[in-house]
């Protein structure tokens, strides 16, 4: 199949022209301008942006947390992802105490296989490091292509892992070239607060924030980031939420330590308040919690002054039955909230329409970014010759207001009900392959296929 993109502006992570865009058997073929050349397809892109697709490098399908699972399988939350102009998703093949990295992977497989609409692949996210699932890391590396760990060092007695066990993933993951991650933030200090405001009757949502304080992440973070010195292996945090944290990454920087930072569009765009609406706030329990403004700020600045990398989603949607009826006790409330269709429109719309990044910034962050640091540049997170045709036809100006009426994701609310946006994905191409036409699926269910990644 071919398909030309005539007239629009490219923007890529270095680069804004406008040109024509060819593309062959998957691939960007030829750009250049007013080609001269046949095609089976033909979008017209004059005024449009051109993006390359996004790509989600923190998500989590059909996760089972407290007593349900997250609502989004690969089907409905790769489709919704596609809608939103993310071609491509990370998920996290979570293992079991006790269990293989192997049963993980082969229990992620089966979730995704011939269900997602967009393309994927998986962190490994180690919960138990045991000699015999230490020496499965190099299978998984250099056999699988999944050259990404993620470890845990809250949710005290089910996935946290010790600083021990942490080393030992960190020495294992270094010798084969890849990369571990974090969710960064105390387990012990947070466990210990839960425990003191249900002892004294405070069960109500608020209380899910007050126990995930500020100092919780940034000492996490900082810790991690020292361990991962001593072991000399990358690094990644997942889902930075504030300032102390930021000033973790910061020192890291100084002493030319390479770690990467992940924060996510919750984070940058709602806040703290969410947590005083009574049981309804139960929507945005989320770990870590929502902040203050101060800390958007900080957020934003730390994106243009290169301490930030990514803005993923974290999407982890739950249903209002599982979200609102255990709401009498905070620390029931499985933790998450939808966002993977949200993430490009309002990036675009909050940091892009509001003067706080560039386009070039927004393609780093929502896509060229993710993909040089877990391993799939150049075949995705660019628009450029050979590179997947994985592409987004942008209006900036088309405006729309977000709403769980109008969403695709398995969710009955949105995080963001009533945001108004500026800027729409028109036309989601991946691999060649209309996807996405004005607000129609053109693609059938197992489309998307497992890429395997290198560093
Ligand atoms: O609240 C969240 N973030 N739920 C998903 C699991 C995680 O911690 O990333
Ligand atoms: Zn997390
Ligand atoms: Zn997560």
């Amino acid at each position: 199949m071919s398909l030309l993109i005539r007239n629009g502006r490219i923007i890529t992570a270095t680069d804004d022209y406008t040109a024509d865009i060819f593309i062959e058997d998957e691939k960007i073929s030829l750009i250049g301008k007013n080609l001269d050349i046949g095609a089976e397809n033909i979008i017209e892109a004059e005024n449009k942006l051109i993006f390359p697709g996004g790509i989600d490098p923190h998500v989590h399908f059909d996760l089972p947390f407290k007593h349900t699972a997250s609502s989004d399988d690969f089907e409905t939350g790769t489709r919704a992802a596609l809608f939103g102009g993310t071609t491509c998703v990370i998920d996290f093949a979570v293992q079991n105490k006790n269990h293989s990295l192997y049963s993980a992977l082969d229990e992620w497989n089966i979730k995704a296989y011939n269900k997602s609409y967009c393309d994927y692949s998986f962190h490994l996210n180690m919960t138990d490091a045991t000699p015999d699932a230490i020496k499965e890391i190099k299978d998984i590396i250099l056999r699988e292509g999944i050259p990404s760990f993620k470890i845990f060092m809250a949710y005290k007695g089910t996935m946290m892992m010790d600083d021990r066990q942490i080393l030992a993933v960190m020495d294992e993951v270094k010798k084969y070239g890849g990369i571990v991650s974090a969710h960064a933030t105390n387990g012990d200090m947070i466990d210990y607060l839960v425990s003191k405001y249900k002892s004294e009757g405070k069960l109500n949502p608020l209380y899910h924030y007050l126990s995930q304080p500020e100092i919780s992440e940034s000492e996490a973070t900082g810790r991690f980031i020292d361990l991962a010195n001593l072991t000399n292996v990358k690094s990644y945090v997942v889902h930075i939420t504030c300032e102390g944290t930021l000033n973790k990454i910061k020192e890291a920087k100084v002493r030319s330590q390479e770690v990467f930072a992940e924060t996510c569009i919750q984070y940058l765009v709602l806040d703290a308040s969410l947590y005083n609406k009574g049981t309804d706030s139960a929507k945005w329990v989320i770990s870590p919690p929502l902040r203050e403004k101060k800390d958007q700020y900080a957020l934003w600045s730390a994106i243009n002054n290169g301490l930030i990398q990514t803005v993923a989603t974290d999407h982890c949607p739950f249903l209002l039955k599982d979200k609102i009826t255990e709401a009498r006790d905070f620390s029931l409330i499985p933790n998450g909230a939808p966002g993977i269709e949200n993430r490009m429109e309002l990036l675009f719309s909050e940091g892009v329409k509001k003067n706080r990044i560039s386009l070039n910034k927004y393609v780093e962050l929502t896509s060229t970014n993710a993909a040089k640091i877990f391993g799939l540049h150049p075949h995705k997170g660019t628009i450029a010759v050979d590179s997947d045709a994985d592409i987004v036809v942008f209006d900036p100006e088309e405006k729309h207001t977000i709403s769980v009426k109008t969403h695709h994701m398995n969710c009955d609310y949105s995080s963001y009900e009533g945001f108004e946006v500026t800027g729409k994905c028109k036309t989601v191409i991946i691999r060649g392959h209309i996807a996405i036409d004005d607000n129609q699926l053109l693609i059938n269910k197992g489309f998307g296929k497992f890429i395997k990644r290198k560093l």
